[in-house]
């Protein structure tokens, strides 16, 4: 495993380490992997357990379904793997549908930091104590439940590893998709241009680029307002728009 301090790390704590790095080790990321561009780690939960019986979990306190992992292998499991890493912490992460959704701008700050520790939880949770003594960030990707951790950590991987340098490559940079501007993404058309009695839109083959941008800012914006008005009403207004518009009427100053 290398400790280059420079490459972006992925450190993952996880039940099922044999799961990783499952997808990530194909395409874009695996590519970028197996070049050295970042780094993964995935270790076991399971190898900080203290008993003889190896166990991580127990009933929850005060009754009801299922198992809670337990404090004190967690913890160990974080400081054995904050111990072997490098002079930077990581910032620490804990995926669960309890956490604050997980979004591109979140991503793009932990893309551009130093990498991630990521707890994959299991059973019906984690014991409290343990993410409020190492300090965990709960995320989620969404609004589902999933039956553990590690696939919603895969996501983050890899929303974050496209956005490394070198990765993309000669492929946009990132700053032309969705989100990255607060819309969905316009569509797109290639070959051959009529499928099925549907035509690639003229504006699309005119080669007028001013007009080919504005058609694309339009449908975007028709896009986002229609599926995602939660996006539309918190969009980034751009620094032209925001010096033209009006200011209050009673403002005295300047
Ligand atoms: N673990 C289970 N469901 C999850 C979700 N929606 N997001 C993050 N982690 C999870």
């Amino acid at each position: 495993m290398t400790s280059d301090p420079k490459i972006w790390r992925a450190t993952v704590l996880t039940l099922f380490p044999e799961m990783f790095p499952g997808p990530l080790g194909i395409s874009l990321a695996g590519r970028a992997l197996a070049s050295g561009l970042w780094a993964l780690e995935a270790r076991d939960i399971r190898a900080s357990a203290t008993d003889r019986h190896r166990s991580v979990d127990d009933t929850p306190a005060g009754g009801g379904p299922g198992m809670v992992l337990r404090a004190d292998v967690l913890a160990a499991a974080i400081d054995a793997a904050d111990a072997q890493g490098r002079p930077e912490t990581l910032p620490r992460l804990v995926m669960s549908p309890r956490g604050r959704p997980l979004t591109q701008a979140r991503v793009a700050e932990l893309a551009a930091g130093p990498g991630a520790l990521i707890v994959c939880g299991r059973f019906e949770g984690i014991d409290q104590r343990v993410i409020d003594a190492r300090q965990l960030e709960e995320v989620s990707i969404g609004d589902y439940v999933l039956s553990g951790g590690e696939i919603a950590a895969m996501t983050l991987i890899d929303a974050c590893v496209r956005l490394l340098p070198g990765v993309m490559g000669k492929l946009s940079s990132g700053t032309d998709e969705s989100f990255s501007d607060g819309l969905l993404e316009y569509p797109q058309y290639t070959r051959p241009q009529s499928f099925e009695e549907r035509q690639i839109p003229d504006i699309l083959l005119s080669g007028d680029h001013a007009k080919v941008a504005a058609w694309r800012k339009t449908e975007a914006e028709t896009l986002t307002k229609s599926r995602r008005p939660d996006l539309w009403a918190v969009r980034p207004v751009a620094p032209e728009t925001a010096k033209k518009r009006k200011r209050p009427k009673n403002t005295t100053d300047g």
